[in-house]
């Protein structure tokens, strides 16, 4: 189970023990910067061709015809996560990397040499000399702030800490990524990525992958730099399956009349967080709690409401629970709340009967309602004792005060946009299963 929510991102003083690692690769490795910096146009003739704007009409033409479309594999329980591969570095090396839209910066584990890594499916990442410099605006964007402190002009250090703390202290580089266009261009891409060579896990056997793969709203979001560069709209979507694995995709390649929209908000700047208040409703009636702000994040497995949400939430479930073949197993630790029937269950389809849909009421330009169903499926898992359990979890519990969070689990089943050039979110049930790989394809 996983909170991937960011919580903090610091630049820490260059003088601690760690940095200095990489602050002596750096000395050593000072003079091939500068020689390859001169050399950089060599990683992508997409980068050459917008640095040097050759052709605007082309750039347009090119993004408004593609995007790049992944498949996930993954699944909220057991596994927790949902990872896709990406090819990295010259010449490219694939890694596994945990898909988060709840923060910006994409890092690997990397023998810089690396202090603290956990056991990766891959070998570590060696870093490229191509620093990212500390003046530098994804650096910026990083620190939230221009007023940051930099000890060391020529890099970038960084910070990042999750939620469920989860930490990963690191460098930012620039190196090249191969990605697949669905216009049928491949093209190496020279991006900026966090070299992590100190990272804190709470649970080093549970996190078997490379990285995080930052999805976020912010400049560093590899969505905002392929767009930056003219490659994609900035647009992320996704679509996870309740039988585990899905796709993601970055780029404008959905009907948008399909889908339902609702405004992101314009304070909370940091997520893919709703302008506009939702209301709840149990089984499609009103549960007379309002007010609800919402954030939709890949990188959590659950679902979690406030308080008060989760209070009602929970009494719902309970009267609405009584005289069905269900009752509390109290024994069964894998989430708060759980259920055994008669016999172990095997899946969430042989329970889904007992239970009704919860409801997230949006509004969508003042009147017209935008409902985020979210179906007995996409909040219960069944757990490996057979019983089903509840996957929305108490946020106050966390610390996550008045804020819901909606997680992979609440997501299943569905396209999910995160439109940043019209700032909206928006949904549609969606299979899944079936990842559009032709050319043009539109989901
Ligand atoms: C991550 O995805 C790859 C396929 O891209 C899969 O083979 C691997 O098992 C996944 N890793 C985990 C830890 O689920
Ligand atoms: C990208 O496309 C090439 C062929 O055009 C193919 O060999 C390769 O496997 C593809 N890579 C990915 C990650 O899909
Ligand atoms: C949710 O968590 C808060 C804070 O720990 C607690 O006060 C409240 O009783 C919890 N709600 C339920 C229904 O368990």
């Amino acid at each position: 189970m996983k909170l991937g929510l960011l919580v903090l991102l610091v630049l820490f003083s260059s003088s601690s023990i760690c940095s200095a690692w990489f602050g002596s690769k750096h000395k050593t490795s000072s003079t091939s910067t500068s020689s390859s910096s001169s050399g950089s146009g060599r990683y992508s003739n997409r980068h050459e061709a917008s640095s040097s704007s050759s052709s605007p009409f082309l750039l347009n033409r090119f993004r408004s015809s593609s995007s790049v479309v992944l498949p996930v594999h993954g699944n909220v329980y057991p596994v927790g996560f949902y990872n896709v591969t990406l090819n990295i570095g010259q010449p490219p090396r694939p890694y596994f990397l945990d898909i988060d839209t709840g923060s910006d910066l994409t890092w690997l584990q990397c023998d810089a040499p690396c202090a603290r890594c956990s056991q990766t499916p891959h070998p570590l990442y060696r870093p490229s000399n191509d620093l990212v410099p500390c003046r530098h605006a994804l650096c910026a964007s990083l620190h939230h702030t221009d007023n940051y402190n930099c000890e060391d002009p020529h890099q970038c250090d960084y910070e990042v800490e999750y939620a469920d703390h989860y930490s990963s202290l690191g460098v930012l580089v620039h190196d090249v990524y191969t990605l697949n266009f669905t216009n049928g261009a491949q093209l190496k891409v020279r991006m900026a990525l966090g070299c992590g060579y100190d990272q804190i896990f709470p649970d080093p056997s549970h996190h078997p992958l490379d990285g995080m793969l930052g999805l976020g709203r912010g400049r560093t979001s590899l969505t905002s730099q392929l767009n930056s560069q003219g490659l994609v709209r900035n647009v992320i979507g996704h679509c996870l399956s309740a039988q585990g694995g899905g796709y993601i995709f970055f780029g404008d390649v959905y009907d948008s009349s399909r889908l339902t929209w609702t405004p992101m908000s314009s304070r909370d700047y940091k997520h893919y967080s709703t302008a506009g208040a939702a209301e709840l409703l149990f089984g499609g009636k009103k549960a007379g709690v309002g007010s609800l702000f919402a954030v939709f994040d890949t990188g959590s497995s659950y679902t979690y409401f406030n308080s008060n949400a989760y209070q009602a939430l929970i009494s719902w479930l309970r009267k609405d629970l009584v005289g069905k073949p269900l009752k509390e197993a109290h024994v069964d630790q894998t989430l708060p709340l759980c259920w055994q029937g008669k016999r172990p269950f095997r899946s969430v389809y042989e329970v889904r009967k007992y239970f009704k849909p919860i409801t997230l009421g949006f509004t969508s330009n003042g009147r017209n309602k935008a409902p985020f169903e979210i179906p007995p499926e996409a909040y219960l898992i069944v757990s490996n004792m057979g019983n089903v359990c509840l996957g929305i979890l108490n946020g106050s519990e966390v610390g996550m005060g008045d804020m819901n969070l909606i997680g992979d689990i609440s997501m299943l089943n569905k396209v999910m946009v995160f439109d940043n050039d019209k700032q909206l979110i928006g949904w549609t049930y969606a299979d899944c299963d079936r990842v559009p790989k032709s050319r043009d394809v539109s989901i």
